[in-house]
């Protein structure tokens, strides 16, 4: 248990992973080899192994089921995780579908089984992974581009997490390509993407023969020039992660003001985060996704700084985590779906919706302050 938490803190923690844990091992049991995405009036309705084995998400369950093994030792986790990562598999062989996206799907599943297990097919999956992340990297502009379908000047602060695979790659092959890949990608999206004030816009348009900025669109935002709250917590954790591979200060500095900047608008809400940090007043959208991933990015920068600094990362993870708890959390271990009040993109539809990636991310925070987690990234 992390020592900065008081008697009460403690027992939340302890009690919240005790209902993660059987809400997880229900959910476990229910899904078989299903892979989930949306939780649906609480059923994961839709198979994303047979809607679309590329899709970005599916290696997020992969991730809870990894973390749970490493926190439990319980075999019904590994046993899925195993299951799913093998059915990535098609993914892999059809790569025309899949994107930068590529870090979220093997590090939470083939990179990580390979960490824990020391498989080697699982290692071979996760360095094919990393080689097509590589081939996305455009050496004329330095930054990793996003999505396809003729978007070679696109990228965007979320690729930040992906950066993880690559720097993984590096490491274990000792081959520098990957981590300058990474590094000149995070300059860029330093240069392009962060704002002077901790914001940062979701996707910057370069002209891929130069590199120049030609346009920031407000993507999954409200608009250009807001702040989708999401992007704000890739860019707190990418930075972080960043920093935790290469020890480059600048991405430790970028991480704290992106922390800052999130921190301070958190607050106005209770720790919720809104969908949009810059969005007009109504209506109200909250992101409990971008408060779980955020809390995380958090306890890791509260890792690199001194003592005295430390307290407001944990304090501001703890609040956040909190928030969810008491405000979106459902634990009723027949429904699927922890994490509520997710949104996926501003302007897509008016639901609040449970999503996978909030779920792991809430369910990495509370191993965090346990001191159970697995560092998947
Ligand atoms: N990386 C896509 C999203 O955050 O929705």
């Amino acid at each position: 248990m992390q020592e900065f938490l008081t008697q009460e803190e403690q027992k939340w923690t302890a009690d919240s992973f005790e209902k993660l844990s059987q809400k997880l091992e229900a959910e476990c049991g229910r899904l078989k080899n299903k892979i989930p995405y949306i939780a649906e009036d609480g059923h994961y309705q839709i198979d994303w192994a047979e809607k679309d084995i590329a899709w970005w998400t599916n290696g997020f369950w992969g991730g809870i089921l990894w973390q749970m093994y490493h926190a439990t030792g319980k075999a019904c986790y590994r046993n899925s995780a195993v299951h799913l990562e093998e059915q990535l598999d098609r993914a892999l062989q059809d790569f025309t579908a899949l994107n930068h996206d590529v870090g979220f799907m093997w590090m939470h599943t083939a990179v990580a089984d390979y960490r824990l297990t020391g498989n080697h097919q699982s290692l071979v999956r996760g360095e094919h992974a990393a080689s097509l992340l590589l081939g996305r990297f455009n050496p004329l502009g330095n930054y990793i581009c996003a999505w396809n379908e003729n978007r070679p000047g696109w990228m965007i602060i979320d690729c930040l997490m992906n950066l993880s695979l690559l720097y993984w790659a590096g490491e274990r092959e000792k081959d520098p390509r990957f981590a300058a890949a990474a590094c000149r990608h995070a300059d860029t999206a330093l240069e392009k993407l962060m704002r002077p004030d901790g914001s940062c816009s979701h996707i910057a348009i370069l002209d891929p023969q130069t590199g120049e900025l030609l346009k920031t669109p407000g993507g999954q935002g409200y608009a250009a020039g807001s702040s989708w709250s999401r992007g704000q917590a890739w860019a707190v954790y990418g930075f972080a992660i960043s920093y935790v591979h290469t020890e480059e200060i600048r991405y430790l500095d970028a991480a704290k003001r992106a922390a800052h900047y999130f921190l301070t608008n958190a607050a106005a809400t209770e720790y919720l985060p809104l969908c949009d940090f810059r969005a007009p007043e109504k209506p109200i959208y909250y992101d409990a996704t971008a408060g779980a991933c955020a809390a995380c990015g958090l306890l890791e920068i509260a890792k690199h700084v001194s003592e005295t600094e430390k307290r407001l990362y944990q304090t501001g993870a703890l609040r956040l985590l909190r928030a969810l708890d008491e405000r979106c959390c459902d634990w009723n271990p027949a429904h699927d779906g922890i994490v509520g009040n997710g949104k996926v993109d501003y302007h897509g539809g008016t639901e609040q919706q449970s999503l996978i990636y909030g779920d792991y991310f809430y369910l990495e925070g509370i191993l965090r302050l346990l001191q159970k987690d697995f560092f998947i990234w």
